[in-house]
């Protein structure tokens, strides 16, 4: 009887041992990105033009200028970085020219200085550049990954054939858990297929649209300015959460197609939507006023405010945008956008801010004046500049 007993208690540890198997390869690493991942990128300044002496001064400078200690924290290596082939065993290979010393050298050097190693590569054959892409080597490579010491990575969607994007990008999701090395795992499929409504348990943020790029509103056939941009992201703050966050790509803010304002502008409505923000600024020729944006710690932290709600349109007119988010403690961030291309008046009359608790009131914060201007028992009246913003935060007294 008691071996019976024994015996089967063994077979009973040995099933719940196979279905704990089971579904750990049906999740993704949680508790990644309880607030959206911060961190710096290489694509949106240099594209495939890098190499590890470039990237290695660029995680300098994230130190020395004080974006690490404002919150950056993940430096990625855009597409670029390998060699044409996989070498005679299939594994993924560094540009020998680029990355002579290799990519766990290089995490080893971002480790060092106290950031985390962010890597891209595609779910289809080959990246948007021709290099070999991941498709039937997901395993081979997260395990590749987690020996160089890989924290997070950018998966594209260039050449996916007609590959099914859940299924794909649940593929590397189950290959990164099964390597076992924590990763935040970044789906770039573009919006193509609604990843806001699948995504939630496959990744921790999915792109919403095709690819930024520093201007304000135009929109090529690839490229989109980020005004454009931020339209498509009307109705998604549903989807978004801890872990789980819409990306509407990385900024922009201090590139050469921006003036300072509209580079203001969209650092503030990034931080609206809750999006991950990722630098993709030359640091060799940040200005100090572009540093200042990007360090601002009050904007961040409506970005990183850890109730995780993404901010929406409360008011839209053919000139004028108001965004609301929601922070905690009972504050709300509002931020009011010149959409056109003259100046105008915005008054505000908190009554019809219906959502707010009038009778305990807000002292009403400007973000980039930097001081308490009033409170909510006031009404104001405010001329904003074309591309400009009013960023605020009312703080529940
Ligand atoms: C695009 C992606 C960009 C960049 C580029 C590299 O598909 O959206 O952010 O990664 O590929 O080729």
């Amino acid at each position: 009887m008691k071996k019976i007993t024994s015996l089967t208690k063994t077979a009973g540890v040995a099933l719940a041992l196979a279905v704990s198997a089971n579904t750990a390869h049906a999740q993704k690493f949680e508790g990644l990105a309880p607030t959206p991942p911060m961190g710096w990128n290489s694509w949106n300044t240099f594209e495939v033009d890098i190499n590890e002496d470039l990237f290695k001064e660029m995680v300098d400078l994230i130190v020395d200028s004080g974006m690490k200690d404002a919150g950056y924290e993940y430096v990625v290596v855009d597409d670029g970085w390998e060699a044409m082939e996989r070498d005679a065993h299939g594994n993924l290979v560094p540009d020998p020219e680029k990355f002579p010393s290799g990519m766990k050298a290089l995490a080893d050097y971002v480790h060092s200085k106290g950031l985390k190693f962010g890597i891209h590569n595609c779910a289809g054959t080959k990246t948007c550049n021709g290099l070999p892409g991941g498709r039937g080597h997901e395993f081979q490579d997260a395990r590749l990954y987690a020996s160089w010491g890989v924290d997070y990575l950018k998966y594209d969607w260039c050449s996916h054939g007609t590959a099914d994007a859940k299924e794909t990008y649940s593929t590397m999701r189950d290959a990164l858990y099964a390597a076992g090395r924590p990763v935040v795992y970044s789906l770039c499929e573009w919006g193509n297929n609604e990843p806001w409504k699948w995504a939630e348990d496959v990744g921790h943020l999915w792109r919403t649209t095709g690819d930024v790029t520093d201007c304000y509103t135009c929109q090529g056939e690839y490229d989109l300015g980020w005004k454009f941009i931020m339209d498509l992201q009307v109705g998604l703050e549903k989807y978004a959460g801890p872990d789980h966050w819409n990306d509407p790509d990385m900024l922009e803010v201090g590139n050469p197609g921006l003036t300072f304002t509209e580079s203001r502008s969209h650092f503030s409505i990034w931080c609206m939507l809750a999006a991950p923000l990722m630098a993709g600024n030359d640091l060799r020729v940040m200005s100090p006023e572009i540093l200042d944006i990007l360090t601002n710690r009050e904007a961040i932290a409506v970005d990183q405010d850890p109730l995780g709600k993404q901010g929406y349109l409360f008011m839209d007119h053919p000139t004028k945008n108001i965004w609301v988010k929601e922070l905690s403690d009972g504050d709300y961030a509002i931020c009011f956008l010149n959409t056109g291309d003259k100046p105008y008046t915005q008054r505000v009359n908190w009554k019809h801010y219906a959502f707010l608790d009038l009778e305990t009131g807000y002292d009403v914060y400007d973000i980039w004046a930097d001081e308490v201007i009033g409170a909510t028992d006031e009404n104001y009246e405010w001329e904003i500049a074309p591309r400009d913003v009013r960023f605020l935060r009312l703080r529940k007294r």
